[in-house]
């Protein structure tokens, strides 16, 4: 089956919808393998899901790594339907919300009180503005992906000098980095707001040490473990690595893919919200908090992430194999839930053409594999499923053989 109807929904998608337009003319052609990648999904169930031509996708991007139970996951969209039913807003608090705020505080490490807001960036940006509130400085720094919002968006395009002016970032893994900027801006330094770990991992001491200078300086410390919370332990690395930040941001497998995140913490830093402007009409809303609560029980009742971890380093091996096999210049990374394959083909312009060659082959096998963005296993998948998936890698190793990519011989005969 093709493409052909997605392609024909984009053409009209692009007149009108901005996303879309931004998706065809800068997104979509250094991002995803162009012409090959389905752009309009129609459906998806478990660990799978269906695009408008009818192709079916293994799933391993699981919308940007929220779906963590699988898709249309029955005991979440079922407490969402009964909340939906009941009429879900009224602006009012409804009890749920204070159910769901005590689940995290036992979950979460450092969790003494709780707030629930709706995007990732919500939450990160509602962690900044307390601190600055809270400290009484306005610097900021921060590493990693933190949202759109001023202080942390990837362009500058847009934002004010000022604004910026105001933030800076350091080298992962290099407490030399974070030591310097927290020197030259002594006592002018509100909070470092950081991802725990992105693709590389922490080194051994290095988050330790993030907290000890943070507390040296009088800095709050936020961990961003919108990626890293509900799936690389269901107290996110926080729990995983036996570091505890001042504040923490949580998002993305909290609800299996419904919008609401949350920041818990310190209650003297999150009682700040008295004196600072923070709020949206939708806060209240209980539809995607009966989410959040289905998912967090459901998460904490089985043994669920286990199983992404066991399925995910099934993956790492499967693929660390091929790599060996076919002597090529890529590494397999990454935590085993949230897995991703680097290619170190001489340089980012080469990297991305080795990779339209590769992952023009597996999206074919119909397994979808982000080329640039952490993958995402669900407690959906099967053994199957990632040995099919690993099978479609093979044939993405074939294709960059095909394509020149891997010059010498084959460890063995594959
Ligand atoms: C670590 C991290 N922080 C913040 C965000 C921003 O979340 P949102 O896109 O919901 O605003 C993301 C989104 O990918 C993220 O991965």
């Amino acid at each position: 089956m093709g493409l052909d109807h997605s392609f024909e929904l984009d053409r009209r998608a692009e007149q009108i919808d901005a996303l879309a337009a931004k998706r065809k003319n800068v997104i979509a052609s250094d991002q995803m393998v162009e012409g090959h990648y389905p752009i309009f999904a129609d459906r998806a169930q478990g660990a799978h899901f269906w695009d408008v031509d009818g192709n079916k996708y293994l799933d391993f991007f699981l919308s940007y790594g929220t779906v963590i139970l699988g898709h249309a996951d029955p005991d979440v969209d079922e407490a969402v339907v009964r909340e939906i039913r009941r009429g879900f807003a009224t602006g009012l608090m409804k009890p749920i919300q204070t159910e769901l705020i005590s689940e995290l505080l036992e979950i979460i490490p450092g969790a003494e009180m709780g707030m629930l807001l709706k995007t990732g960036s919500d939450a990160t940006g509602a962690a900044v503005r307390l601190c600055r509130a809270f400290t009484g400085r306005d610097r900021v720094v921060r590493w990693g992906y933190n949202g759109w919002h001023d202080w942390c968006a990837q362009w500058d395009h847009g934002i004010p000098a000022v604004s910026r002016a105001l933030v800076d970032t350091f080298t992962y893994n290099d407490l030399d980095s974070l030591r310097a900027l927290l020197e030259r801006h002594r006592g002018r330094i509100a909070c470092v707001v950081m991802m725990p770990f992105m693709i590389e991992r922490p080194a051994p001491g290095f988050l330790e040490g993030v907290r000890e200078l943070t507390c040296e300086h009088g800095t709050l410390l936020v961990f961003d473990e919108i990626r890293s919370g509900f799936r690389l332990a269901i107290g996110g690395a926080q729990e995983h690595y036996g570091v505890t930040a001042d504040l923490v941001t949580l998002s993305k497998a909290f609800a299996n893919g419904y919008a609401i995140s949350a920041l818990t913490g310190r209650a003297d830093v999150l009682r700040t919200l008295d004196t600072v402007h923070i709020s949206s009409t939708y806060y209240a809303n209980a539809d995607a908090m009966a989410a959040a609560l289905a998912t967090v029980r459901k998460l904490r009742s089985g043994k669920h992430l286990e199983r992404v971890r066991q399925l995910g380093e099934r993956l790492q091996s499967g693929l660390r194999e091929l790599v060996a096999t076919y002597r090529a210049p890529m590494e397999v990374v990454g935590h085993p839930p949230m897995p991703f394959l680097d290619f170190g083909f001489g340089g980012e312009e080469r990297d991305q053409r080795a990779k339209r060659s590769f992952y023009a082959a597996t999206i074919r096998e119909g397994v979808f594999l982000h080329p640039n963005h952490h993958w995402f296993v669900s407690a959906a998948t099967t053994e199957q499923d990632i040995d099919t998936a690993v099978r479609a890698a093979r044939s993405g190793f074939e294709a960059l053989a095909r394509d020149g990519w891997l010059a010498g011989e084959r460890a063995e005969a594959v």
